[in-house]
This record gives C-alpha cells, structure tokens and sequence, in this order.
C-alpha cells in the first residue's frame, strides 16, 4: 500500500489542513445554517454530531476519498470474512463471530459462529447454574461472591460492562476485580470475602500472564493449608483462555475451562468468556443483548455508505483531527457516570491496536499513526483538567458522550449532565474573545491596568475540535453498540495509517525484563549485570531502601 503520505488524497486533506487555519468552527455554522444536519448521522440508537469540527465540505469530500484511497471497504470484507489480517500473528480478526453466536462463519477449517454458539450455551449454563445456587462450593453453600481475577483485556472490558448495566443486576453474586500483581488489591478483595461462598474466574488469553497467574495463586492459598488443592481448584475455580492447556496446568478442572480463540484479540474480548463473571452477575439474557448491539454496529459498519457510517466518520474525525492537524492527543469524556472507566478501556483498545511505528509491510510508519487517549467522566473532568482543555496551549479534540434516557428516575441529575455537556463543547467551539471579555469587565465597574490584566487571562481561544455522540439509552444494547462503534473506528484508523491494528510486539520486552529483575530481586540471588541506573537502583531496594 502506498504510503500514507505519498497518497494524492492524503496531500489534498494536508493543503485543507493548512487552508483552514485560522478559520473559525462557527463561521462554518453562519455559513450553512442546514450544518448539523448535514454533519451528523443516527445508527440505531446512536447519534454522532461532528459539526463542530473545523471541517468544510471540501475537506470532508476529501477525508471520505481518503477512506476509498486506503480501501476501507475492503479491508472491512476481509475482517468479516475472517481473513488473516493480523499478518504478523498471521491470524483472522474475528470478535465480530461472538456477537452473532451461530452465524455462520467458516475461520481455518471450522466454523467458528457454531464454535462461539456452543461456547455461550456452555457459559449460560454455568452463570444459571451459579446464579441459582445448583452450583456450590465444597461445603455445599452457594456462591455469594465472584471474583474476575485477569488484566488488560481481560480485565478492563468486563469492568465496563459490569459499571455500565448495573442498574440492571439482580439476583446473580456479587462481582469483584482483581488485576493488579500489587498484593493490596487482591488483599483488599479477599478480606471481605468468605472463602466458602467465593468463586474466582481466572481470564487469560495467553494463559501465561504473570500478573494473573501470581494472583490466581494467592487466590488459591487464601483457601488455606488444609484446604486439597485440587477440590479448591475445582469447586472453586473456572477459567477462561485460548490455551486450554494452560488452564489444565493450572489444575482448573475440564468442564469448568471457557474457551477463547487466538482469532479474538485480547482488548476485543470482553464480547467472550472473558465477561463470564459480569454475565453471572447480570444474568445471561443481560449479556445477550448487549452482544446484539455490538452486532446492531456491526451490521451498520459493514451496510452504511461511509458519509452516514459511524465508525468510517468517527475514524477520518480522529485521523484529520491528529494526523492532519497535529493534535497529539484525544479525550473521551463520557457524561455519564455509569461510562466512568470508558476512558481506561478505549486507551488500551486504541493505544495499544495503533501505537505502531511500522507500516504492515514492516516499512518505518510516513506519518504519525495512533493516538494518545485519555479522559474521563465529564462532570468530574471538568472540575480536574478543562482548564487545559479550554486554555492550555495545545488542542485536545474530545468526544463527549451521553444518553438522553434517564435510567434512575432522577430527571433533575440527568438534565444536569445534558446540559454540561452541551454547554462543554459549545464552550470549546466559542471560547471568549477580548472584545466580549473586555465590554464584561468594563460592566463589573474594572477599567485600566487591571483590566487590560484580567481580560488577557479570561479570553478562551475556542475553535476546539468536538463530537458528541448521543445515545437513546445507555443499556445493554446501547453499551453494546457503544463499544463495537469504538472498535471500529479503531480498525478503520489502522487501514488509514497502514498498519497491523491487531499485534502489540511492544508489550514483550518490558515482559522479557522484568524476568530478568524478578531474578535479581529474590532474596539472596546474584544482582546480575545492568545498565547503571538500574543497578544503583536494585542496590537500594536490596539494602533494603
Ligand atoms: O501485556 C499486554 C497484554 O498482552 C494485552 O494485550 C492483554 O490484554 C493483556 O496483556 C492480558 O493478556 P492475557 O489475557 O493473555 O492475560
């Protein structure tokens, strides 16, 4: 594929980039009064308003040949069809198939919609089981408790879900996390807990992540000396991963081993086994519908023409707002409290699927590629870090997100939110300019030096770039199409800049590393040859600080 930046059109969208500095976002509203309605799209129950944007019909003709010139289209059929698009794993991309359980779907010889099918009736059958106590621990008294021990993609997904739809739980256990190889998480969970009454779920993909194999022992040892081993494993242990011999090793016992496959990326699995605990916790059904949203997505992604596609839009928004612009990074800002750990899940989905500094091909990357990605709950943002977004020097394009139904019969809380962030992005579109600040100040009775001081720190560039994305409802189905647009967007960046979204050789060698440190560390071993810095710093840990 030709490089991104010798690409004609990608030329064309830098001249527009250059062409529009300087111009006004709300200049672009004065001038076409029909804006919102030509710059947004509903899918389903998914609104994306992306006229604030410094973004012209111009530019946007271009953005949208770029998705023709780097073949969208065609790399979405090859995700769909289960091709092997993560060449360097040389392996199909396919979550996809877990949203749509029984679909036909033939992946390496099988047919991997009837694999995921059986693999839900299994998962079903074990969270009803849990959920009405037919299922026990050793001493026979049902599970009040279950504890998701995973990281990553095996953690954060299930978080989401769990933080998301629980308005809707009943009935099932309670639900823990536990992800960090600090002691004082899995420590913290455990003491609250009843060793009797308490499942753990054990979610690798890999089956060999140090972190969550050192808690599924201590796990394990929390059940105490006299405790079989082996009756603890099986009572009170399921686990989930693509290596079902890593789970044997493990000693978790056959009809308790949940299936992954290495066609499922770990940050795209919380559409599998790997959300077994949040489904006994909210119940199977729960997490059915939210798998029909992400298939609701998935059915837009791959039917809408790319001016009315969400993830295609969302995708280009990002790219010409960072790559084409210069921002260097993106904030997500849900102004929902329930989308509170959205910010977390989307950074590792995004960064890690786009921090990629070669092309497919293995040729060094012609433009930036991925995007720095943070935020967090709007309200509570706004009161951290929008002074920045608002006055800091750099431009930090945001999504902001919400839904319009009210799930807790608070209309006067929800009205709150609404109006925040709408009031946010106007804010970012508008700023404050001098003149404004100025005339207000004068009003106040302030003139002279004090004022030339004070109206110099009250004006708000504005012209910061914003979506909105509104949903109906933030339930199930509403989560599920949430996480597949994201997903999406993600996937079609990946083809703009030219890279394999789907690897992440970069996590392996502070792995290999801390290998090597864990050696030096235990008590009495050799301290190893380092760099200096490293060894100055093992030499005081070891003299004990
Ligand atoms: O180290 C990064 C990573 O490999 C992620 O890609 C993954 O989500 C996480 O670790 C956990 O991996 P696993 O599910 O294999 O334990």
């Amino acid at each position: 594929m030709t490089a991104l930046r010798n690409d004609s059109v990608w030329q064309r969208l830098v001249a527009h980039s250059e062409r529009l500095q300087g111009r006004r976002i709300e200049a672009l509203f004065d001038a076409d009064p029909a804006r919102f309605e030509r710059y947004s799209h509903r899918a389903g129950g998914v609104l994306l308003d992306y006229s604030k944007n410094l973004l012209d019909d111009a530019a946007r003709e271009d953005l949208l040949a770029l998705a023709e010139s780097r073949d969208v289209a065609g790399w979405r059929e090859r995700l769909f069809a289960g091709e092997h698009i993560n060449n360097t794993e040389d392996r199909a991309v396919l979550h996809v198939a877990l949203r749509q359980p029984g679909v036909s779907r033939p992946v390496d010889g099988y047919d991997a919609g009837e694999a995921v099918a059986r693999e839900l009736e299994r998962m079903t059958a074990f969270a009803e089981a849990v959920r009405s106590g037919e299922a026990t621990g050793i001493s026979g008294r049902a599970f009040t408790d279950v504890v998701s021990i995973g990281i990553g993609g095996s953690d954060l997904g299930p978080r989401l879900i769990a933080d998301v739809l629980a308005p809707w739980a009943a009935g099932g256990p309670r639900l823990h996390f536990v992800s960090n190889a600090d002691g004082a998480e899995v420590a913290t969970v455990l003491r609250g807990l009843d060793p009797e009454t308490t499942l753990f779920v054990v979610a690798s993909k890999s089956g060999g992540t140090r972190e969550t194999l050192l808690n599924a022992e201590t796990a394990i040892a929390w059940f105490g000396n006299g405790a079989d081993r082996a009756e603890v494993l099986a009572r009170h242990f399921a686990g989930v991963s693509a290596s079902q011999d890593k789970l044997a090793d493990l000693g978790i016992a056959a009809e308790r081993r949940f299936r992954l496959w290495d066609w499922v990326g770990g940050r795209y699995s919380l559409w599998s086994a790997v959300s077994l605990p949040v489904m006994m916790h909210l119940g199977p059904s729960i997490f059915r519908e939210f798998l029909a949203g992400g298939a609701d997505m998935d059915r837009h992604f791959r039917e809408a023409p790319a001016e009315e596609n969400l993830p295609v839009l969302l995708a280009l928004l990002n790219v010409w707002n960072t790559t084409a612009m210069g921002a260097a990074s993106q904030a997500i800002l849900p102004y929902d409290w329930r989308l509170r750990r959205l910010p977390d899940y989307l950074q590792q989905a995004e960064m890690e699927s786009n921090g990629k500094r070669v092309t497919r091909e293995g040729e060094p990357v012609s433009t930036h590629t991925g995007v720095v990605l943070w935020g967090r709950s709007g309200i509570d943002g706004q009161h951290a870090f929008y002074q920045f977004l608002h006055q800091g020097t750099q431009v930090v394009p945001a999504d902001l997100i919400c839904a319009v139904a009210d799930e807790d019969d608070l209309p006067e809380h929800r009205r709150e939110l609404l109006a925040n962030c709408l009031a946010q992005s106007r804010a970012m579109m508008l700023g404050v300019d001098e003149e404004t600040v100025r005339a207000e100040l004068a009003a106040d009775g302030i003139s002279g030096d004090r004022l030339d001081l004070l109206a110099a720190h009250r004006v708000h560039e504005g012209n910061r770039p914003t979506n909105t994305l509104l949903l109906d409802r933030l339930d199930a189905t509403g989560l599920g199409r949430l996480v597949a647009l994201y997903e999406h967007r993600i996937f079609v960046e990946g083809v703009i800049w030219g890279i394999n979204s789907f690897d992440q050789w970069g996590v392996q060698l502070g792995k290999t590393l801390a290998g090597e440190l864990r050696g030096a560390l235990q008590p009495g071993a050799d301290a190893g040859t380092f760099d200096g810095s490293t060894t100055g710093l093992l030499g005081v840990i070891r003299g004990g600080g």
